[in-house]
This record gives structure tokens, C-alpha cells and sequence, in this order.
């Protein structure tokens, strides 16, 4: 598919005004995306878990207005305005607008929530670009009834990557892989993808807890982190070596050796912690709490042989892994070594999950 296919045959009904909501996952990547070229293209490709928990809510109404050359929005955020976010959502507007001509003819009061506190640090850009996309194609339904399914969660992680590009992983599917990417003939760089080959049950209910090591806000946003990907010194072998953890992963995956997952799922964290402390400028994204959680998952797991693993986002936190199995082992774990390393003792349990979901209004 080309971005041709995204755009809307002629619209047959308009309502008037009308009201619509979904809810959206967060989602964790495996092999990471890091590095971008224009148009929200992802300079490799990459997979993620969908998760649980983690997620946004988004309900949007809208009203028919009469001028139509310029957009119109407000935006509750956990019942407030939110002016700080406007500006991303205002420039989310102008990229999807070829694909969703109806946008300037209506008002649209955007509601919004997270199902995890503001201040954790956790990045809701994928679950909040990916809940509004999934708003505005339930409006686009509306507008073209005959639409089939498939178009429908396609387009909308095609719309989400225009506004978060981990987005676009954050709509359907319990495994993602978002990227073109030889071997995946159904693979693109427009949109995610439920992975289409094997995935071993253990995988299907693996466990994800979020230790809270530094709640505040990034220091080096993702944007800015991604341009550092352009003329990096590491970056060409860096885009190879997805690819090729893309094509270790697949046999893993299918027969469920954790062992070998822990391996590609750790070095792609660090990696990515790597290329930024070798870009220019250069940033150290982990706390000192980081490596004190990490060295004990390691300390643990070479002791005990459950199978606790890490990765990381750009940033402090630290998501444990482990298979569903080992959870009550791993919650101790947590409680007795791991809780004292994170802000406040916070930390949010989560899992795979199955993607987003359609809110009845
Ligand atoms: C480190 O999707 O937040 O989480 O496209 O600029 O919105 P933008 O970037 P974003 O980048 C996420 C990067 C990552 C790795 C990943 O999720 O794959």
C-alpha cells in the first residue's frame, strides 16, 4: 500500500455532530526505533508488545461548524484544559488533514486520560496519537459506512504514526512490527502490523512491570532524539542490526527460548542507551538507580534462573520483563530488591495486551 491508499473516496453522509471513543494500548518495543527520516519514516524497522494496563482514553465530539479554513479544537486532559499539549495535537492536524478531509468542518472538544499517573514518566504519546486516530477513523466510519475493518485499523495506525511514530504500534495486535522490513512481505514503513508468524504462548502472556526510577520529564525529548540518528557515527550499522535481531527473533518467538529472547531483547536496550551516549551531542539517559536495577536483574536471574529480564525506553525507567510463570517470584523480587530503587517505591504492573478498543458512548 502507498500513502495514495490512505486517502478518503467521497464522503456520502455528514452528521451534524456526533460523539466517539476509544481506548488505546501503550506498547513496548522489543527492537527499537530509533532514528527517523521525513514523514514519521522509520529508519529501521521495529517490534513491540502491546500492553495492558498502560493505556489512553480518548473521547471526541464533534459539531459541524461554519467556517472551514482553519481547524478548531479544545482539549480536556484528565478533565483540564491542557494547553501544552495543543500544539502537538494542532501539528498532528496539518499532517493528517490529506487523509481526513472532513477535519476543518467540524469542532472537535477532544477529552483525554490516562490510566497511569501523568508524572510517571511513562510516554503517552503512542497510546494518546493512537486513541485519537482510532476518534477520528470511527468519525471517518461514520462518513463512509461501507468501510471494511482491515481499512479501518490500518488507516488508523497509519494516522497514529503521523503523530508518534510508536504509535502506529499501539492499535491492534498483541506483537507488532512496524517498519518494511525484506523478509515480512506484509511489512511497510506507513504502519504497523500484527506479526505474522508464530508466536509461542509464553509470549502471548508475557509480563511487563514498569519500574519508576525518575517520574519527571525526559531530558532529551524523542523527536530531538531521533534527529541525533542523522549523521551518528554507529547509525548505518545500528539500522542493520535491526534487521537482523528482526531475523533472530522470528525462530525464538516461535518456540518460546527465552533465554535467546533476553539476549536480543537486553542488547537492543542498551544499544539504544548506546547510540545516544555516542551521538553529538551526547546524553546519559539512565540514573544511577537504572544500572543498580539492572545489575540486580542480572544478579537475581544468574542465582535463581528465573528468567527476569530488562529493556528500556529513552529514558531512566526500567521495564522488567518475565514470563507470566515467574510472576509471583518476580512481584517479590520487585518488593524486596528492586521497589527501593524507584521514585517513591512506584512501579505499575503490566502485561501483554491485545490491543486498542472501542468505548460504547
Ligand atoms: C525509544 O515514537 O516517541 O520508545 O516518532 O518522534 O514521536 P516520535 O518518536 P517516538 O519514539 C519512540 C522511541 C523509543 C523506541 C520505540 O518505541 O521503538
Amino acid at each position: 500500500m502507498t500513502e495514495k491508499d490512505f486517502l478518503p473516496n467521497t464522503y456520502k453522509k455528514w452528521p451534524k455532530e456526533g460523539k466517539v471513543s476509544w481506548k488505546a494500548p501503550s506498547n513496548i518495543a522489543l527492537v527499537k526505533y530509533w532514528g527517523k527520516k521525513p514523514n514519521q519514516i522509520p529508519a529501521n524497522p521495529s517490534i513491540s508488545f502491546t500492553l495492558d494496563a498502560c493505556a489512553t482514553t480518548t473521547m471526541v465530539s464533534f459539531e459541524e461548524k461554519a467556517a472551514i479554513d482553519s481547524f478548531s479544537f479544545e482539549l480536556l486532559f484528565e478533565e483540564k484544559p491542557k494547553p501544552d499539549f495543543k500544539p502537538k495535537i494542532q501539528t498532528f492536524l496539518e499532517r493528517i488533514e490529506a487523509y481526513l478531509p472532513f477535519l476543518k468542518k467540524y469542532h472537535f472538544t477532544i477529552k483525554t486520560s490516562n490510566s497511569f499517573p501523568h508524572s510517571s514518566g511513562i510516554a503517552s504519546s503512542a497510546s494518546g496519537m493512537a486513541a485519537l486516530a482510532l476518534c477520528f477513523m470511527e468519525i471517518e466510519k461514520q462518513l463512509t459506512p461501507q468501510m471494511m475493518d482491515d481499512h479501518f485499523y490500518t488507516k488508523a495506525s497509519f494516522l497514529a504514526r503521523l503523530g508518534s511514530g510508536s504509535a502506529c504500534r499501539s492499535i491492534k495486535g498483541s506483537l507488532v512490527e512496524w517498519g518494511y522490513h525484506e523478509p515480512i512481505s506484509s511489512s511497510s514503513d506507513l504502519y504497523g502490523i500484527e506479526y505474522p508468524y508464530e508466536v509461542h504462548s509464553v509470549f502471548q502472556k508475557y509480563c511487563d512491570t514498569i519500574l519508576l526510577v525518575h517520574k519527571g520529564q525526559k531530558q532529551v525529548s524523542s523527536t530531538v532524539g531521533h534527529q541525533l540518528m542523522h549523521g551518528h557515527p554507529y547509525a548505518d550499522n545500528r539500522f542493520q542490526q535491526a534487521h537482523a535481531n528482526l531475523d533472530k527473533l522470528r525462530p525464538i518467538l516461535a518456540n518460546g527460548d527465552v533465554e535467546e529472547f533476553i539476549k536480543i531483547v537486553e542488547s537492543e536496550a542498551l544499544t539504544l542507551h548506546a547510540m545516544m551516549m555516542a551521538s553529538m551531542p551526547y546524553f546519559i539517559l539512565m540514573k544511577p538507580d537504572t544500572l543498580e536495577i539492572i545489575n540486580k536483574i542480572w544478579a537475581y536471574r544468574e542465582a535463581t534462573k528465573v528468567p527476569v529480564s530488562f529493556t528500556l525506553d529513552a529514558g531512566a525507567n526500567v521495564h522488567m520483563l518475565y514470563p507470566e510463570a515467574y510472576k509471583e517470584k518476580a512481584i517479590q523480587f520487585i518488593k524486596d530488591e528492586l521497589a527501593q530503587h524507584c521514585e517513591n517505591g512506584g512501579y505499575i504492573h503490566d502485561q501483554v495486551g491485545h490491543g486498542a478498543t472501542k468505548i460504547k458512548s
